[in-house]
């Protein structure tokens, strides 16, 4: 017999994803954990294991690869687990003028922020469907309300999470089972590095760090909050370009984004 309780968060070797696996655990939730370095995957259920007695799977998965995320749900099951709560977390961005881009890039960044996404969510959904209840949570960002320039496929994968994890957060209500959407503005991890934006205007200042983005995120998902945007400053500037010329507003990301 399947084991219906586990929580599944990708990319849950640092930043958010890291933190959301700590307060899982704090408050009992079984975890599979997933992301490609498995080295720190290990530290971190080593971790949890001591401090909370957590009972934690990891898994190593490049979900920038097709078929990935069929693979790694082929090898839950393998292991007799099934999911109730999906934290769809990995994802990374990319800086610069489109024409010049590696190509390449994009369509990992595309394969993981958006397919991989999705597939995970349809594999696991019929589960939670048939069992009266779950929860997802897919991490877009503050990104997913404006297109990007500079950033233009990153802040169009994020579009596609909010739009498709609303759509279905509408189609199943009434199942227990509720989409959250996850929009954290700029964070301190290691995805302004990664997706070398560092010395921008965007993430300059005080920022959140991923501990209390986190927790406000497991949170809304908790209480199945459909979207749920961290931070009063960025739910003023999601507000304000909702009523502002999109012209206006698309300029104004460009110079967020562009290099000091
Ligand atoms: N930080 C921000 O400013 C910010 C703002 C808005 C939204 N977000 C979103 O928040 C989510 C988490 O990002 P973060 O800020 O915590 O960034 P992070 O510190 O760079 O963490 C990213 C996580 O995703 C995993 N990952 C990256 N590529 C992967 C792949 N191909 N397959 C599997 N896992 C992969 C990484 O693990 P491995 O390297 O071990 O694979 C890591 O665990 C992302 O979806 C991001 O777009 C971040």
């Amino acid at each position: 017999m399947e084991n219906a309780n586990y929580t599944l968060i990708t990319g849950a070797s640092g930043g958010i994803g890291k933190e959301l696996a700590e307060i899982c655990a704090v408050n009992g939730q079984k975890l599979i954990l997933c992301a490609r370095n498995i080295e720190r995957l290990e530290e971190i259920k080593k971790e949890l294991e001591e401090k909370y007695k957590a009972q934690v799977f990891i898994i190593k998965s490049d979900l920038a690869q097709a078929n990935s995320a069929s693979l790694l749900f082929k090898e839950i099951k393998s292991k007799g687990l099934s999911v109730n709560i999906l934290i769809n977390n990995a994802g990374f961005g990319d800086f610069g003028f489109f024409e010049k881009c590696d190509l390449k890039i994009q369509l990992e960044m595309i394969q993981l922020n958006i397919t991989s996404l999705t597939e995970l969510t349809r594999l696991i959904l019929p589960n939670m469907v048939e069992q009266k209840y779950g929860r997802i949570m897919n991490v877009a960002s503050v990104a997913a309300f404006q297109p990007g320039p500079l950033m233009s496929v990153y802040f169009a994968t994020k579009a596609f999470v909010l739009h498709f994890s609303e759509a279905i957060a509408n189609e199943l209500k009434g199942t227990g089972v509720t989409v959250t959407t996850l929009c954290p503005g700029p964070t301190k991890t290691n995805f302004d590095k990664a997706a070398n934006v560092t010395n921008t205007a965007l993430f300059s200042g005080k920022l959140p760090g991923p501990k209390e983005v986190a927790e406000f995120g497991f949170k809304k998902m908790m209480k199945g909050k459909i979207v749920a945007i961290h931070g009063f400053k960025n739910k003023v500037l999601v507000f304000a370009g909702k009523i502002t010329p999109r012209r206006l507003v698309v300029n104004m990301t460009r110079k967020m984004v562009d290099k000091k």
